[in-house]
């Protein structure tokens, strides 16, 4: 096992450029050598990927908080066991678009006021916590409309509307003060480059 192999994740609200950063930094740890692997929740394994669909097509309504916080607990054991796990215990950085601090927002204070159960079953069914977190910080009315009419039929909490999305930006910031240590928040309103520029330099250093 090669013991430089970090657990990294980004964070944010919809639209906030979390998919973008990650394949630039991607291309830069790639120029540098460093074996990684990109990931993403819901999602990240086959398993994963078949609960996914489950959680972001369809009516808003279909599921209540406390059944989302359940599908995606299980497809997050499945990402752990089947992707997470192996690639960093094989010396591989591991990238994820997404992770448990998007349960913690998202079901724990947003949608509900659940942040109890959900920490009671990440401690139970998944245990880890990320070693960095960037939190893609910006407007959200800005990020919706870079982030709405990607026509994908993923839109389902987009649907939930503006005031959903500035609640949801509360609760990251909420978060980066809760778990400083490992979560750095980036102004994400600014030019890709310029973001993509701090980002590597705190994965580079963080790394090193
Ligand atoms: P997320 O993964 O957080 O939903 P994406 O990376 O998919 O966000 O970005 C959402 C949209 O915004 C995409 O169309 C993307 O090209 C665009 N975008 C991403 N970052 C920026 C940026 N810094 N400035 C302007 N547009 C951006
Ligand atoms: P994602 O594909 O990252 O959407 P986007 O590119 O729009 O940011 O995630 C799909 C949706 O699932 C997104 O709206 C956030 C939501 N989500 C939760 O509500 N809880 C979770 O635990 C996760 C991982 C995602």
């Amino acid at each position: 096992m090669d013991g430089a192999a970090r657990f990294i994740t980004f964070e944010g609200i919809d639209g906030s450029g979390k998919s973008t950063q990650i394949r630039r930094l991607s291309t830069r740890l790639e120029s540098a050598g460093i074996p990684h692997v990109m990931t993403r929740e819901p999602g990240g394994s086959p398993g994963a990927e078949e609960i996914r669909r489950l959680l972001v097509e369809g009516d808003p309504e279909r599921w209540s908080a406390e059944t989302e916080i359940l599908l995606f607990t299980a497809a997050r054991r499945d990402h752990l066991e089947k992707t997470i796990r192996p690639a960093l215990a094989t010396g591989r950085t591991v990238i994820s678009d997404r992770f448990a601090d998007s349960t913690r927002v998202y079901q724990g204070a947003t949608r509900g006021d659940l942040r109890r159960t959900v920490d009671v079953l990440h401690a139970e069914m998944i245990g880890r916590e990320p070693d960095l977190t960037f939190i893609l910080d910006m407007d959200p009315r800005a990020a919706l409309t870079r982030g709405l009419g990607r026509g994908n039929g993923e839109e389902r909490f987009e649907e939930f509307g503006l005031d959903f999305q500035e609640r949801l930006r509360a609760g990251f910031l909420d978060l980066a003060a809760e778990f400083p240590e490992r979560c750095r928040v980036i102004d994400a309103g600014r030019d890709a480059e310029a973001i993509a520029d701090d980002i590597a330099r705190t994965v580079l250093e963080v790394l090193a």
